[in-house]
């Protein structure tokens, strides 16, 4: 397991004091990392190969923070290419600008460092980060965020004896930028070579399979206890289904809601998606027991290679894990038994989330739809020459200028807000079209899957409602079928193929936000938008102004200062350190007005 806790936390108190204002609240602490990224060489399937470090780990550290901690990142772009990291899943309220993609930020250039500071508002859960550009994320660069419940607030179970973090996702043993120009050449990725957990290639669960010599995970438990363990799916495109060996996952919470407590034996994990169980070590250590993390819906015969085997060591364990890993689900001639695994993954509408009140007392039920966008997805095409994907026949073209500084400069050409509400049905285009959302409107959206496999779709900015899901083409009399009541409000939803999803949104923050599928391929080709979320009144209330450190590029490069290019560091320091967190805090004040 990778988990450092944050680089520093300083008592709330020293900053009021050092800066002798009363706008420091107590109750809003600073957490400090600064993330060093950069290549280092491993070999997660026995191939050495390139991938992406957070301050020399593989994956990144897990960043741990609490309910409305103001969160400072410094992030230095150590890479030979251009940086965004994204927080994926962390709400930013009022505040778009360090959310990490093309449409809101400028890229890191290499060499240079950023400093990211955002609120984790009102907001608790498992998250995940990565880098956004380039097809980084399958060299790695991820790793988790938990957002603990403030002391005050209860979570709706005991606390649990420990709090682990696994990334799960499948692997090519080809670096990112071969797996780019694969596609770039208009080819598919092909079949990944292995599927990692936590960085790691297979346990040898089987020796004709799992070459000698493969380093494996091995997660440490004490007999008799309780742990959280979140797990989060940062794969390319694989749907992973997640067990261990003769225990039971007790779901208890999805990117930031809590969930009805249920027990699975197996839970499937879509690209992007992250879910915590409560893992109680009820076994009798006979041996040690397999964690699995198997490809899905695939062909089992040719896919075996595939499987992700990680160890679970009871402290008194009396030896290792031996014989078939513990079966996957037997659903080959059932595609219903994916989706009803979904559907019955429900809020738990009287626990208490970042706030006292219960989590369910937003009834989204009874609010009127104010805007209907159906948004389908078409396999892999030629537009323009180009093998690209798209919705609703627009491939999504990145500007050269994000949207978010477009708007606050008056750029004008830069996008066209005319995204279509439903498919077009003329021939696709490469374009830049974003989404009109009207602020306070209420939005229902019908992701509707025209490919051969499962998509995760993600918006930043909001935690949205999957009130619906089933197979063939949604139309209005689908709505009979919603769940108005409990619904889990979540950041990713999946899409079966042939399926559709029906999400509902409350459009309370301002913001330009990223609508995307997870599958890492089908987004690179093109598979994303932006909603953009504008108050028609001026008012510095809904929406942070402009970071002082913005970075520009496109039409606003001319504005751009060139970077002293610093090797010194934050840590080790501490008068520095001290002297850095003053300016980062008087920034801050200064943004307040
Ligand atoms: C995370 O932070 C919380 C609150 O500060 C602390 O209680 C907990 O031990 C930390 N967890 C880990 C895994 O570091
Ligand atoms: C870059 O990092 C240094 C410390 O390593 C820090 O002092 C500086 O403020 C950072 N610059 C930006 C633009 O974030
Ligand atoms: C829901 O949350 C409440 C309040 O914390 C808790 O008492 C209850 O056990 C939870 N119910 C389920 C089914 O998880
Ligand atoms: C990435 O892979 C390509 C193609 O195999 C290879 O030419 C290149 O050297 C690799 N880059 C690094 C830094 O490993
Ligand atoms: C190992 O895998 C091979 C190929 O799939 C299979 O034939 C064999 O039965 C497996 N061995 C064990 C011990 O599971
Ligand atoms: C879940 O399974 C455990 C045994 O592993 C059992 O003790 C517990 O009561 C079950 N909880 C629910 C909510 O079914
Ligand atoms: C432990 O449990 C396994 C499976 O439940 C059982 O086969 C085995 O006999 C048990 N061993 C001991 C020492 O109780
Ligand atoms: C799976 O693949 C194997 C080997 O290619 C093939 O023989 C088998 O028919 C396939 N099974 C299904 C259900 O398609
Ligand atoms: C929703 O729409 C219905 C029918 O148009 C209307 O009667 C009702 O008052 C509306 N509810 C709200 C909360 O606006
Ligand atoms: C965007 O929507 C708003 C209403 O929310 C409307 O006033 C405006 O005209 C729309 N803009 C475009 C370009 O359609
Ligand atoms: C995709 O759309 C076409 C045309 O509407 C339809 O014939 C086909 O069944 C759809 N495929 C899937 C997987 O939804
Ligand atoms: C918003 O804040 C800016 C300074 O950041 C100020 O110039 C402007 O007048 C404020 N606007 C309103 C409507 O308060």
């Amino acid at each position: 397991m990778v988990s450092t806790g944050p680089l520093s936390m300083l008592p709330p108190l020293l900053l009021c004091i050092s800066l002798l204002l009363a706008f420091c609240s107590a109750e809003d602490p600073f957490v400090f990392y600064d993330f060093e990224v950069s290549y280092i060489t491993a070999s997660p399937l026995g191939v050495e190969q390139q991938v992406i470090a957070i301050n020399g780990k593989f994956p990144g550290p897990t960043m741990n923070v609490t309910t409305n901690n103001n969160v400072v990142v410094n992030v230095r772009n150590k890479l030979d290419e251009d940086l965004l990291m994204h927080w994926s899943g962390i709400q930013m309220r009022k505040n778009s600008w360090q959310d990490g993609v093309l449409g809101t930020n400028c890229p890191i250039p290499s060499k240079w460092n950023w400093t990211y500071q955002f609120q984790v508002k009102d907001q608790i859960g498992s998250f995940f980060y990565f880098p956004s550009l380039h097809f980084q994320r399958a060299a790695g660069g991820f790793g988790g965020i938990t957002v603990n419940n403030r002391e005050i607030i209860p979570i709706p179970f005991d606390t649990p004896y420990g709090d682990i973090t696994i990334m799960i996702g499948d692997w090519y043993t080809r670096n990112h930028t071969a797996l780019r120009k694969t596609l770039d050449d208009g080819k598919s990725l092909g079949m990944p070579d292995g599927v990692l957990i936590n960085g790691k290639g297979p346990y040898r669960y089987n020796d004709s399979l799992v070459p000698d010599g493969i380093d494996y995970e091995t997660i440490t438990v004490h007999p008799g206890k309780t742990y959280r363990i979140r797990v989060s799916n940062v794969g390319i495109s694989t749907s992973l289904n997640f067990r261990i060996q003769s225990h039971n996952l007790l779901l208890a919470e999805t990117e930031g809601s809590y969930t009805v407590q249920q027990n699975y034996t197996s839970l499937d994990i879509h690209v992007g998606q992250t879910y915590s169980f409560l893992l109680t070590t009820d076994q009798n250590a006979s041996s040690d027991y397999y964690i699995v993390a198997s490809a899905r819906f695939v062909n089992e015969t040719t896919w075996q290679r595939v499987t992700g085997v990680a160890i679970l060591k009871y402290t008194n364990s009396k030896g290792k894990a031996h014989g078939h890993l513990p079966d996957p689900p037997q659903d080959q001639y059932d595609k219903t038994y994916s989706m009803n695994q979904a559907r019955s993954i429900r809020w738990n509408v009287t626990a208490s989330g970042a706030r006292p009140n219960p989590q369910g007392s937003f009834r989204y039920g009874s609010i009127n739809v104010t805007e209907l966008y159906v948004i389908r997805n078409k396999p892999p095409m030629k537009i323009d020459g180009k093998q690209r994907t798209s919705i609703n026949g627009i491939s999504f073209s990145n500007p050269k200028t994000p949207i978010r500084l477009a708007d606050w400069f008056k750029v004008k050409g830069v996008y066209k807000l005319d995204f279509p509400d439903k498919p077009l049905t003329g021939a696709p285009k490469i374009e830049t079209s974003v989404i009109n959302g009207s602020f306070r409107g209420f939005m229902e959206i019908i992701l509707q899957n025209n490919d051969t496999k499962v998509h995760t779709y993600h918006l930043s900015g909001y935690a949205f409602f999957v009130v619906g899901m089933d197979y063939g083409e949604w139309t209005e009399n689908s709505r009979g079928t919603y769940n108005k009541w409990d619904g889990i409000a979540r950041t990713t939803a999946q899409v079966y193929p042939g399926a559709w999803t029906a999400i509902l949104i409350s459009l309370d923050n301002v913001g330009i936000w990223n609508l995307r599928t997870e599958n890492l391929d089908a987004w690179y080709l093109g598979q994303e938008t932006y909603l953009r979320v504008v108050n028609p009144e001026v008012t510095n209330k809904t929406e942070l102004p402009i970071p002082d450190n913005a970075l520009f590029c496109g039409a606003l490069q001319k504005m751009q200062k060139p970077q002293e290019i610093s090797s010194g560091t934050l840590l080790g320091n501490a008068p520095k350190l001290i002297a850095a967190v003053v300016a980062v805090a008087i920034s801050a004040l200064i943004s307040l007005f």
